[in-house]
């Protein structure tokens, strides 16, 4: 019932060229892989080229960030407006975004209420520092970080990963257990807060360390749609593997 989706998140690397390689070398082959929501987030400055590269194809593009106004004078920032234009998904509150930019709840979700207004899907991110996983606060911080989501942002296809902060780029990945657990926690909060199938409807994510050797791990269980990946997306051999196994494993089941 709900699509399984990859989205690669390529955080700040690859310059213009670069990123026009790496999108000509995957396309054609994740192109003919079938059964999934196949995303790439590069940079920025690599959108425009990425959208013609991509044009005609089964692969759909994603934005790593935004700001909250439609224009004007706020220097360096990138608005809904313009990312409207190029790609159809963009990842918000990244752990990244929340640590060293210092982004908030409320400012999170006045961008998750920007996109949605111009049409663009957020993939918002939510996930728990290492010391809160010890200190036994991880469902308190997800509840917090889910609390002012709107029903409406449900019902426009707003897509949830769940990234804890300890996983991330430490090659040291939750279990495929602990992520289902830990997801489905999530399922019965939104479930409380805005009913059953909203909850039952709502694609959540897993991110932090996935690669091609670890995927099925997460895909075989009930509770995980898909994966945000960061660095194995950088990879075209590991990106394709990781797609490839997901469209395989959520077929069958
Ligand atoms: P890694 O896959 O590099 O751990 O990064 C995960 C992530 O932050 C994706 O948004």
């Amino acid at each position: 019932m709900r699509i399984p989706m990859i989205a690669g998140n390529w955080k700040m690397n690859t310059t213009v060229a670069e990123a026009v390689a790496l999108v000509k070398e995957m396309r054609p082959e994740l192109d003919q892989i079938d059964n999934v929501d196949k995303v790439i987030c590069p940079p920025f400055v690599s959108l425009a080229a990425a959208k013609e590269l991509l044009a005609g194809s089964s692969i759909k593009l994603g934005a790593q960030n935004l700001y909250f106004e439609e224009k004007g004078a706020y220097t360096g920032e990138i608005s809904p407006l313009m990312l409207a234009e190029l790609c159809q998904l963009v990842i918000i509150g990244h752990s990244e975004r929340r640590q060293y930019f210092h982004e908030t709840i409320e400012l999170v979700d006045k961008k998750v209420q920007a996109a949605l207004k111009v049409g663009l899907k957020p993939i918002l991110c939510i996930g728990e520092t290492p010391r809160e996983n010890e200190a036994g606060k991880t469902e308190e911080v997800l509840s917090r970080q889910l609390s002012l989501t709107s029903e409406q942002a449900y019902h426009t296809g707003l897509v949830l990963a769940y990234e804890p902060i300890w996983a991330i780029g430490t090659g040291r990945a939750a279990t495929g257990e602990q992520a289902n657990q830990t997801i489905g926690f999530i399922r019965r909060y939104i479930a409380k807060q805005h009913g059953r199938e909203i909850a039952q409807s709502v694609r959540i994510l897993y991110g932090g360390s996935v690669t091609a050797d670890n995927i099925a791990e997460f895909i075989e269980q009930p509770e995980i749609d898909g994966a945000l990946v960061g660095g194995a997306s950088l990879k075209p051999s590991q990106f394709l593997g990781i797609v490839k196994q997901t469209s395989e494993i959520k077929r069958v089941k």
